[in-house]
């Protein structure tokens, strides 16, 4: 039965993406759209009852097409809105007693809800199937989005359970805000423009007529409200959350009820103290009647609902001294001025740096050493510099230039035709090399525990690493050379070394740093070639074939395998026995086998996120399932786990504490 669900799985992505191809890029497509969406379910319906055989490459998680060459258009079943926006207590105080007037004497209970600062989209559902997400547009007609949105993850293809027959479901795309922080640093890494703030990055993502791109940055989605809803009666907003839920919609993940504007304006307090801590960015709080009867009775106005305002909070910004342009070299050599501040506390914790980015934003902004300067947290996240207080300059500010050479190895900068950023373009720099050394063993990559930038930096210094093959090349003799290092540092540090030789082929590729390869990309090209030669002889045009990789990246991941240093790095990685083919995985240690028989399920609750604990077991060759049956191999029972453990109990599966699945990995 599973096997043949593995076969039949197979069959229909092979086939969905033969039908994607002549749809999206021959544009002669052999099927009617109905027909393809029977394939299509047929697929989904499969992959949720055998979650094991679930792959980020299946087309169900990723969009079929070739870049667009503009949008179409869609217009919404019922308008999108915009709200009142309320800065003052006063203004609040207002509201209610504008609803007061309407509703005397009536209780009228609202909802007070995080304001997601993102991108407002409308998507709609037609008997539980996603047929299209749209912007808002003017509020009447949008953009066609949906090769993008069906891009983020936490977008259901199909809904769950029963669901309406028509749901045109409202909400907010947004970019995490970690995932910002990273993108931002790895675009002013590559000499590109930075965003911002998250929000603007989530639109320009959106915005992309190519769906790998947007397929590649961080988005997440919270819906807040319907448009269009029929075959589901609800009767107050409230009702949406249970039925979000049951559909499988994300929806925000605090909302307070209050019956008084007392009570009101404390929720609003509340969600501002709680605010900092969500993944999403928010930028005020949404008050909006929960019943919806009252909310008829309200009406609206030419542009927004009476029942409903915004309060914004204020932006969180503080002023200080800047002491210093500071210049750090990057991994691929791009110099970036960093701010030297007056330690100030913003947004909740203190801040001393602040990225300048680039000369060019220095500029425009007419930063000078000795400044005082308005600081703000990009996303919540990244200090940045906003402006300056002009009023306040004596005349003793400095004017800050580029160096013209390298701070760290003194070699001249250079900057390339038309790009803002200056690069150190010596290979050898000890910056880049520090840098390119930490990016491959850092957890996200190689995941090597014990090499860290410091450690890292004194290898460097002491010659026992000139790339990243050398590393492999450690032992314990050259490492004694180093200061404050101890014997069980290093057989610890060794021994972090030999298992990183087998981390799966997606981590050594995103590893290596090769220019604008990301963690998706890298992901997409280990499925697709499945071995490092496979992709060191790819073709451009094969390369951008793969949907998560297009233009920009299949040419410089082409470039980097041409350059022989690069080829010559890669050889003796592969002496240095580091695992290069994830189809044919190195010798099977005894600990490794008993990973690969049956599937695994985690539950309860482990010291670590379970996505972690699965990722450690699918490196080890192990499947990973959300429910027991009498395939399961291992069930992983955390702290008061529930069902399943009674059910693998109930079927003789083997069940493990945390401490016996820890002794495993060792
Ligand atoms: S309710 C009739 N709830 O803010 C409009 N909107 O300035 C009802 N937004 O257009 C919107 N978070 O794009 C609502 N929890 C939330 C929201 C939210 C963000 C956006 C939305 C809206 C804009 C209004």
């Amino acid at each position: 039965m599973r096997q043949t669900a593995q076969r039949k799985v197979q069959m229909l992505r092979a086939e969905i993406e033969e039908h994607n191809r002549r749809y999206y890029e021959e544009a002669a497509p052999t099927i009617t759209d109905q027909e393809y969406d029977a394939l299509y379910r047929e697929l989904v319906d499969l992959e949720k009852e055998f979650p094991e055989f679930n792959s980020t490459d299946s087309p169900t998680h990723k969009v079929g097409g070739v870049p667009l060459k503009s949008f179409a258009q869609v217009t919404h079943r019922a308008p999108m809105l915009s709200l009142e926006n309320t800065y003052s207590e006063e203004e609040v105080r207002d509201f209610y007693r504008r609803l007061e007037r309407v509703l005397p004497g009536k209780k009228i209970p609202v909802v007070i809800e995080p304001k997601v600062d993102g991108v407002a989209v409308s998507l709609l559902y037609e008997a539980g199937q996603l047929r299209y997400a749209a912007t808002r547009g003017d509020g009447t007609v949008g953009d066609d989005i949906t090769q993008n949105v069906r891009t983020i993850r936490s977008v259901p293809v199909r809904l769950k359970g029963s669901a309406p027959s028509i749901l045109e479901v409202r909400g907010e795309v947004f970019m995490h805000k970690e995932g910002f922080a990273k993108l931002n640093a790895a675009r002013a890494e590559d000499g590109l423009p930075v965003f911002a703030n998250p929000r603007n990055a989530a639109a320009g993502s959106l915005k992309q007529l190519d769906p790998g791109i947007a397929a590649q940055r961080p988005l997440g989605v919270i819906f807040y409200g319907t448009g269009q809803l029929e075959g589901a009666e609800l009767i107050r907003h409230t009702d949406l959350f249970p039925l979000f839920r049951r559909l499988g919609l994300p929806a925000g993940e605090r909302w307070w009820i209050a019956e008084s504007l007392e009570e009101t304006l404390r929720a609003i307090h509340e969600l501002n103290q709680v605010r900092h801590g969500f993944a999403y960015q928010t930028d005020g709080a949404v008050v909006k009647i929960d019943s919806f009867a009252q909310r008829e009775l309200l009406g609206f106005t030419a542009k927004s609902p009476r029942w409903a305002i915004a309060f914004k909070y204020e932006a969180e910004r503080a002023d200080t001294r800047l002491l210093d342009i500071l210049v750090q070299v990057g991994r691929t050599g791009v110099l970036t001025p960093v701010a030297a501040l007056e330690p100030v506390t913003v947004g909740g914790s203190r801040v001393a740096r602040a990225t300048l980015h680039n000369e060019e934003e220095i500029q425009r902004k007419d930063i000078r050493i000795g400044d005082t300067v308005v600081i703000e947290k990009a996303g919540d996240v990244i200090p940045a510099v906003v402006s300056v207080r002009m009023e306040l300059r004596t005349g003793a500010e400095r004017e800050f230039h580029m160096p013209k050479n390298c701070p760290e190895c003194g070699s001249l900068v250079q900057k390339d035709e038309g790009q803002v950023a200056v690069r150190c373009v010596n290979a050898q720099c000890p910056a880049q090399l520090r840098r390119r050394i930490s990016h491959f063993a850092s957890r996200g990559a190689m995941d090597i525990e014990g090499l860290g930038e410091a450690m890292v930096a004194q290898m460097v210094e002491h010659r026992l690493l000139r790339d990243v093959s050398d590393i492999y090349r450690l032992d314990a003799t050259r490492l004694g050379e180093l200061e404050r290092v101890g014997e069980k540092s290093i057989s610890n540090l060794l021994e972090a070394i030999a298992r990183s030789k087998t981390r799966p082929l997606w981590r050594l590729i995103f590893g290596l740093g090769i220019l604008h390869a990301g963690v998706s990309a890298s992901r997409a090209l280990a499925d697709h070639f499945q071995n490092l030669q496979g992709l060191m002889d790819s073709s451009v045009d094969e390369l951008q074939r793969i949907s998560e990789v297009g233009e920009v990246v299949g040419q410089s991941i082409h470039t980097f395998f041409q350059e022989p240093a690069n080829r010559a790095l890669i050889a003796r990685l592969a002496t240095a026995d580091v695992h290069l083919d994830d189809g044919e995985p190195g010798p099977i240690s005894a600990a490794d086998s008993s990973f690969r028989q049956g599937t695994w399920v985690i539950t309860g609750t482990l010291s670590q996120p379970r996505d972690e604990i699965a990722e450690a077991i699918i490196a080890r060759g192990g499947k990973v399932s959300g429910s027991v049956s009498k395939k399961t191999g291992y069930v992983l029972a955390g702290e008061d786990a529930g069902g399943k453990l009674e059910k693998a109990k109930k079927l003789g599966v083997r069940v493990l504490s945390e401490a016996e699945f820890r002794a495993m990995l060792l």
